[in-house]
């Protein structure tokens, strides 16, 4: 009965124009769905069984994974990184970097790098490397600290779920409504900021949960001037919604949170962004754009 409510609702949903969000119970900034705890993306599948196949199919899901075979007989041959007892491994476009136990049993971030573009192991990192839940697991995990699931899972955008799923009309932190662009920017900024500091001086923003501004945990040069290289879209993007006039729903006008595409940015109107990547008012590409993981070359 409650899975045929949820096929009905999301029907609706399709159907619905833009803007229709604002209908929907918009969440309270004040009050996050602290209360509640996490249960893991596996418990939305009956009730939401399209988007959670979306999500199961893209890089969110499975960006911190167990090792594939293939990586291990690679790892088996790699310069520095051969006979270490490899347990996780993080990335799956361009880069994978493996994360194994020192002597004390402390899981670190080894000094070496698969590059799956040129098929070759990159040198990146020291010895000892960083202690994976001090510096890369939030991002790469959800509600790390402890973590609860491997991977960007549901929760991590829609805030633990127990009473979302204990009641299914109960949906705090879980709506993106058009009116508050700037929750939305807080969700994807959390990860896809670069160089922000929690105030316990960490490279992610502890404590921060969606349904809440990120500035409230996060210390970043909101004003400042972005003057590296590559394709920084994500990080401009969220800072001209955060700290700037925008008022756009940023990330979602050209991608699908759940499949990550970004097929429909084309038809997009022209605007200062789409600079970032093209040559002004054309379709050709920029050189030298290149994806930015805030922290992961440590
Ligand atoms: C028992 C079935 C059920 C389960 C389990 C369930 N949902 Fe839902 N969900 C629903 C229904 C029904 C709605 C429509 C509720 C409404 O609008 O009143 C909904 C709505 C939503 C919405 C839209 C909220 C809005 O107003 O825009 C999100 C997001 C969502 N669910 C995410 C999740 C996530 C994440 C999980 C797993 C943690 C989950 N759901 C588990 C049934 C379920
Ligand atoms: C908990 C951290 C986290 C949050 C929150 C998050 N992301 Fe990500 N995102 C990642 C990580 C990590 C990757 C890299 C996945 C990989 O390749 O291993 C990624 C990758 C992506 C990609 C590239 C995937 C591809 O196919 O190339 C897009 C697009 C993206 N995220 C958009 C978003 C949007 C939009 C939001 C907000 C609705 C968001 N992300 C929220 C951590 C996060
Ligand atoms: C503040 C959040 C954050 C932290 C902390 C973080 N990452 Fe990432 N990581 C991301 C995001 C976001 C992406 C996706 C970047 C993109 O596609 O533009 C990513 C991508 C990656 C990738 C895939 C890059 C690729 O090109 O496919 C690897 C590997 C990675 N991170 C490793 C690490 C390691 C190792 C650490 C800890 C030393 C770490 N990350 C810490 C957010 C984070
Ligand atoms: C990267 C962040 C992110 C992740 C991970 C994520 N969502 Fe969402 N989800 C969003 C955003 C943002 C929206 C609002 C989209 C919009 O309004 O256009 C949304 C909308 C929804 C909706 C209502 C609209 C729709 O598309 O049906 C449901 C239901 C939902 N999510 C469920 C889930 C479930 C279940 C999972 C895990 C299997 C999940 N989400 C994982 C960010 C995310
Ligand atoms: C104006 C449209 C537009 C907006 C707005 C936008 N993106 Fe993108 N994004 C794109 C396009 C197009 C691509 C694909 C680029 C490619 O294939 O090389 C992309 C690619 C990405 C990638 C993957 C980079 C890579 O090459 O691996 C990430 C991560 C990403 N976007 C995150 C975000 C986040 C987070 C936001 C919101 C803060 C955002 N984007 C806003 C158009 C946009
Ligand atoms: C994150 C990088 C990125 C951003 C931002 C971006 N684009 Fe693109 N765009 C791409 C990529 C990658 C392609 C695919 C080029 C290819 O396949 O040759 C593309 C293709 C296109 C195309 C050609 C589509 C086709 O079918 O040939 C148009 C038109 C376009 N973009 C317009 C825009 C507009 C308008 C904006 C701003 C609203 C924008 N882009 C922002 C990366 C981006």
């Amino acid at each position: 009965m409650v899975v045929l409510l949820a096929v009905v609702w999301l029907g609706w949903l399709a159907a619905a124009p833009a803007g229709a969000e604002t209908a929907s119970p918009a969440p309270s900034a004040a009050a996050p769905a602290s209360a509640a705890t996490y249960v893991g993306s596996q418990r939305c599948q009956p009730c939401h069984p399209g988007v959670f196949q979306a999500w199961k199919d893209a890089p969110h899901s499975h960006t911190l994974h167990a090792p594939s075979d293939a990586d291990r007989s690679r790892l088996a041959e790699s310069l520095r990184c051969a006979d270490r007892p490899v347990r996780l491994a993080i990335g799956v476009k361009r880069h994978v970097r493996f994360v194994a136990p020192d002597e004390s049993g402390v899981d670190r971030v080894l000094p070496c790098r698969w590059n799956r573009a040129s098929d070759s192991w990159d040198l990146v990192g020291a010895e000892p490397g960083p202690v994976f839940v001090d510096t890369c697991a939030w991002c790469h995990q959800t509600g790390a600290k402890p973590a609860k699931e491997d991977g960007v899972g549901c929760e991590a955008c829609h805030g633990p779920g127990s009473a979302h799923v204990a009641d299914p009309e109960h949906v705090d932190s879980f709506a993106f409504p058009a009116s508050k662009p700037e929750l939305a920017a807080s969700v994807c900024g959390a990860c896809h900021l670069q160089g922000g500091l929690s105030k316990d001086g960490l490279s992610f923003p502890d404590g921060f949960l969606p349904g809440t501004d990120l500035r409230e945990v996060f210390e970043y040069d909101w004003g400042g001037l972005d003057s590296a290289q590559g394709d920084h879209h994500a990080q401009r993007e969220i800072r001209t919604v955060l700290a700037g006039p925008s008022k756009r729903r940023v990330c979602l006008d050209c991608h699908d949170p759940h499949r990550q595409t970004a097929t429909a940015h084309a038809s997009q109107p022209q605007g200062p962004l789409c600079g970032e990547c093209h040559v002004s008012g054309s379709a050709e590409l920029r050189s030298g754009r290149e994806a930015v993981c805030p922290v992961c070359e440590l």
